[in-house]
């Protein structure tokens, strides 16, 4: 999604823009721009492409340069990647960038329009400015359009303005779409994201929808509609910049992989006390969950895939009903939700919109909501009730990674809670599968990362491929839905995953001599049916990987074309089988000269219905 950094300060501010953008690069992007206040008035350069076309642009400009200025990142959503489309965009007295959707912009432009105002890209943008730009004509004050042209907008959006007759200031509102704001001693800062601003300073403000910010250099002030000042607390990044670089890694999601093991143990130890979960929630840590309903878990893509396993635990070790919903379908699906059941929001940006739309939903109907998140602050984190944090850390590449092991570490966190609440399990059989998440796993999956070449070599072999299948059955098709995720959306192969029962009901008749078919094998009681699906394949002339368990793999005979064990016990497996799937994905990537970190058409943080 669109990426917004804006600088005021005491130096020309193009440098610090431009490497900001670099730092918002993961969100990403199609078409990328600046505006300067330079000593003839703002300036605007924007291109379609990468940063480095805005680059080369700006080499052929000079006279760019000024110290306050705003620099974005698009991610087209109304009209195509073009140059006129790129941000920033203007009205005759301001200049702004904008991250969100406006959903009524064609009815406010059939207004400009009648007003005689006229628009020269298709972006709902333009017409945002042109409307805010229409009120500051009306108002004349700054601060109070923005709430006032704000009240008219339908959909979200943060907004970077600066006013053509407020000399070195930025102005900020947001709704829906994320923005940070930060300051030195010599210079103030808006963004999207802590990245942007690493390089500057640790602190940051987190503005919410009721305040706009103004920054003149480092003098930085929050207003309330009302004209108040409004006080915010400074947040403090608790990663560095190191963790939001490579490392000496080719790619983000390699280096992402890699934290893997420290980051399931960051996040298991702190949600542990005396060997059992522990989340210091006093619903999940008290008598809260003794008389839970159904518990709905609620997410988009790589985190609703999380959610699949956790259904699958939480109705294995607990005995209780749970749903999974994508959070698109939920929203609109009129869900049945009785007082006692449990909204549980799985998100690891904690800003996706259809994920807020979702819990606020399941808050409208006074329903309790968790939010499984991994960005502290984020707008999920902070309008759900209770918070469990997950700490992946950073997460850069697009393909989310570390983020899902975490996720689904917290939920098997979460099952064996329930169970032990629900009298399912008794606490020395909690103990032990929570010592095995929070010290054999982390191993576990660090074995698995040797597994490197061999999941390179087949990776070659994936590559001159069109179709992929994966198969599993129970958790193992679950695994199979993220695992084929991870390699479509990355290498653009087309991917899919089936529980390996259902394949005989259609899909059989798509496998040919050469097919690919992944195979998954965690699930030590369903091996034998599984063993079956392979033979069934290969009897169809399919290439058989199977990905299992080395316990499963020393039991039975694997007719297999390639067998990848994983180096874990069958009910450890899940996790560490998932690094292998992610590392087949990332080195099929790799092999096709593709940008690993950055696909085409996807966003890191998707915060657009
Ligand atoms: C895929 C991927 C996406 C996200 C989804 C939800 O690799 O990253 O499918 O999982 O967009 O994002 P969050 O977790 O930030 O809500």
């Amino acid at each position: 999604m669109c990426g917004i950094i804006g600088f005021s300060g005491d130096r020309n501010c193009v440098p610090i823009l431009l490497d900001g953008l670099g730092t918002l690069e993961y969100r990403g992007y199609d078409s990328a721009g600046v505006a300067v206040q330079t000593e003839c008035g703002i300036a605007v350069y924007k291109t379609k492409g990468r940063l480095d076309a805005l680059r080369e642009l700006l080499k052929t400009h000079p006279e760019a340069q000024g110290t306050c200025g705003v620099g974005h990142t698009r991610w087209a959503t109304h009209g195509e990647p073009s140059d006129i489309n790129s941000h920033p965009h203007e009205a005759e007295n301001l200049t702004l960038v904008h991250n969100g959707i406006i959903e009524n912009y064609a009815e406010l432009k059939k207004e400009l329009e009648t007003l005689g105002y006229t628009f020269v890209s298709e972006t709902d943008t333009e017409v945002a400015a042109k409307w805010i730009g229409h009120v500051y004509k009306q108002i004349g004050d700054p601060v109070k359009t923005l709430f006032a042209a704000a009240k008219d907008l339908r959909g979200s959006f943060a907004f970077g303005v600066m006013y053509h007759d407020r000399p070195h200031t930025l102005y900020a509102i947001r709704r829906d779409s994320p923005l940070i704001v930060a300051k030195t001693d010599t210079a103030g800062f808006i963004a999207s994201d802590i990245p942007a601003i690493l390089s500057h300073t640790r602190s940051y403000y987190r503005p919410g929808e009721d305040v706009v910010a103004v920054l003149c250099g480092s003098d930085v002030h929050f207003y309330e509609e009302s004209g108040a000042e409004k006080n915010l607390v400074q947040e403090t990044v608790n990663w560095d910049v190191e963790a939001a670089q490579k490392c000496g890694y080719p790619h983000f999601m390699l280096k992402e992989i890699h934290e893997e093991p420290d980051a399931l143990r960051r996040t298991v130890m702190p949600h542990l006390k005396d060997g059992v979960p522990f989340f210091g929630v006093p619903m999940l840590d008290g008598d809260g969950l003794k008389d839970v309903g159904t518990i709905h878990i609620v997410a988009c893509g790589t985190a609703m895939h999380a959610g699949l396993l956790g259904r699958a635990w939480i109705e294995r070790f607990a005995r209780i009903r749970v749903d999974v919903d994508i959070a698109s379908e939920f929203r609109y699906r009129n869900p049945v939700l009785a007082p006692n059941d449990l909204v549980v929001l799985i998100s690891q940006s904690g800003e996706t919109a259809d994920t807020l739309a979702a819990l606020r939903l399941a808050k409208s109907r006074g329903v309790h909501t968790l939010a499984i998140v991994n960005v502290v602050g984020s707008s999920v984190a902070r309008e759900a009730d209770d918070v469990i944090y997950t700490w992946a850390g950073p997460e850069i590449a697009v393909a989310s990674t570390k983020a899902y092991i975490v996720q689904c570490a917290t939920l098997r966190l979460f099952a064996l809670r329930l169970a032990f609440v629900h009298g399912k399990m008794s606490e020395e059989d909690v103990r032990t599968r929570c010592s095995a998440l929070a010290q054999e796993m982390p191993a576990e999956i660090s074995e698995t990362l040797q597994l490197a070449p061999q999941l390179n070599e087949i990776a070659r072999r994936f590559k001159e491929h069109e179709h992929i299948f994966y198969i599993g059955r129970g958790v193992d098709s679950h695994l199979c839905t993220e695992g084929s995720l991870k390699l479509k959306e990355i290498s653009y192969i087309h991917c899919e995953a089936y529980a390996a029962g259902e394949l005989k009901h259609g899909t059989i008749s798509l496998v040919e001599e050469g097919t690919p078919v992944v195979v998954v094998i965690t699930e030590d009681s369903l091996a034998e049916k599984t063993i079956s699906g392979i033979r069934e394949v290969r009897a169809r002339g399919a290439y058989v990987v199977c990905f299992c368990a080395s316990a499963v793999a020393d039991r039975y005979s694997i007719p297999a074309d390639e067998i990848v064990r994983i180096p874990a016990p069958a009910e450890d497996a899940p996790l560490p089988l998932m690094t292998a799937l992610q590392m087949l994905a990332y080195y099929t990537s790799f092999e096709m000269g593709l940008d690993v970190d950055r696909p085409r058409n996807l966003a890191k943080s998707v915060t657009v219905e």
